[in-house]
């Protein structure tokens, strides 16, 4: 079986396309938007305390699954499961997760399909096609089908493509593209009226909103949601990877080019908002509440790129189309999730299985654009706040109380043969076992209950 499975090449090749998964929209839309409306400093702290504390020893339970079972969430779950009991859940459990990667992928279209137009804009405007650019950034039914479908057809296109050629070749490539120009642009920012204030906003924290029940829950599903957690993705990505990788160093370097650029971003997104409300653009209501928070950055930045000129279009075309990048590098992940399934559990062909999955997903999108209002924040909502940090924290329970110590003791000595003596080793363990799955039940109850 290992010889039909698809395998990254290379360990670079493994970060650069894990890092691609986590790296996306979350990073650069969810985060500073949730940040900007739940505080600001308050809503990083929590952020960065949940990231590493929760989100990379999750991570290290899906990615460490997946390299033991070399095989898609399903399987690998009942793989370590002991009795029929346990099979049943860790069947159900990746099943749910395929579902909730779908989901994801289906408003994930939408936003992405956004970026794709506005970047179209800005190269019309730049060719003096003011009209058919002006249609492009306004928010219309036909828009946003035609980009969502186009985005769908992309991301297609190089699932189907499998492992090595499609996945692993894209990340590598534009990865370090989007960081470059994601410090030039926190440079610039900075440089303009108003930066300080949204600086301000976004490194000091407000204490007296820290143990907020609402803005610890949105923090928690940012954080899951930002490194890709809890429906098999990372699984799968695990199940790609050699023996030979030392699962906590890979696994901490993706976690830290995340929370990084999701970091980094804040440091662009924030005082954006700022310099934009000097220049007069409404981004508060009376209440000092978020207007649009879902389309908050494309009210932002084009202000921003405004505000440099002709040179502005050349960035917000390079900017946007960084964004479409990052966000194919993720929605492949997604996708690769329910695909793998069906090749492997059903025997499907993997052209045959790309198409179809990938046909569903669109008309699950397209049913969210004709009714956005009532769909598109409940499935985000239903999708990351929930299911995500839920399913995460049941797999942390497979790992910590239903796989064996041996067992996992023996995968990670492939990578690495002295990793019993490792601080890892000694915490991890008891950490996924209690800790993660404690505080994520803890912080679930407290926002039912808040
Ligand atoms: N982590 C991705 C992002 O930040 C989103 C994602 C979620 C990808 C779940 C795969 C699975 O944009």
């Amino acid at each position: 079986m290992a010889a039909t499975r698809g395998e990254f090449s290379s360990r670079f090749g493994f970060i650069m396309a894990a890092a691609g998964s986590a790296v996306g929209l979350g990073n650069i839309w969810g985060f500073p938007t949730q940040a900007a409306s739940n505080g600001g400093g308050a809503f990083l702290l929590v952020y960065l305390v949940l990231a590493f504390c929760l989100a990379y020893p999750a991570l290290m339970a899906e990615l460490i699954i997946g390299r033991h079972a070399h095989s898609n969430a399903v399987q690998a779950l009942q793989l370590i499961s002991r009795g029929p009991i346990s099979k049943f859940i860790g069947g159900a459990t990746g099943i749910a997760g395929l579902i909730v990667a779908s989901f994801i992928l289906s408003f994930y279209a939408i936003v992405s399909g956004w970026m794709m137009a506005f970047c179209i804009n800005a190269a019309l405007t730049f060719l003096d096609m003011g009209e058919s650019a002006a249609w492009l950034v306004e928010f219309s039914l036909t828009r946003n089908l035609i980009f969502m479908c186009l985005f769908m057809l992309m991301t297609i296109g190089i699932i189907s493509q499998g492992v090595q050629g499609g996945i692993e070749r894209w990340s590598g490539r534009l990865m370090p593209m989007l960081i470059i120009m994601l410090v030039i642009l926190v440079m610039y920012v900075l440089t303009l009226e108003g930066a300080m204030e949204g600086l301000k906003v976004y490194l000091l924290p407000d204490f007296g909103r820290v143990m907020s029940p609402s803005l610890i829950i949105a923090a928690l599903g940012s954080a899951f949601f930002s490194l890709s957690l809890g429906v098999g993705t990372m699984l799968i990505y695990g199940s790609y990877l050699k023996d030979e990788e030392n699962l906590p160093l890979v696994g901490g370097y993706v976690t830290l080019v995340d929370i990084g650029i999701a970091v980094m971003a804040g440091f662009l997104i924030i005082p954006a908002m700022y310099v934009a409300q000097h220049n007069g653009i409404q981004i508060f209501n009376e209440a000092g509440a978020l207007i649009s928070e879902d389309t908050l950055i494309f009210t932002v930045l084009p202000n921003l790129f405004n505000t440099m000129g002709t040179t502005g279009l050349l960035v917000s075309f390079a900017f946007f189309f960084l964004m479409t990048i990052a966000a194919v590098t993720s929605s492949i992940s997604m996708l690769e999730v329910p695909v793998a399934y069906t090749i492997e559990n059903h025997g499907a062909e993997r052209q045959k299985a790309v198409w179809i999955i990938g046909g569903v997903i669109t008309a699950i999108s397209a049913t969210i654009i004709f009714n956005f209002e009532m769909l598109f924040g409940l499935v985000i909502e239903l999708t990351t706040r929930y299911s995500q940090p839920l399913l995460a924290l049941l797999l942390c329970v497979f790992v910590g109380w239903i796989w064996n110590r041996e067992g996992l003791l023996q995968e990670l000595k492939k990578g690495n043969k002295d990793v019993e003596s490792t601080f890892f080793w000694k915490i991890w363990p008891w950490y996924v076992r209690l800790v993660c799955p404690l505080i994520i039940g803890v912080i679930f109850v407290n926002s039912l209950w808040g």
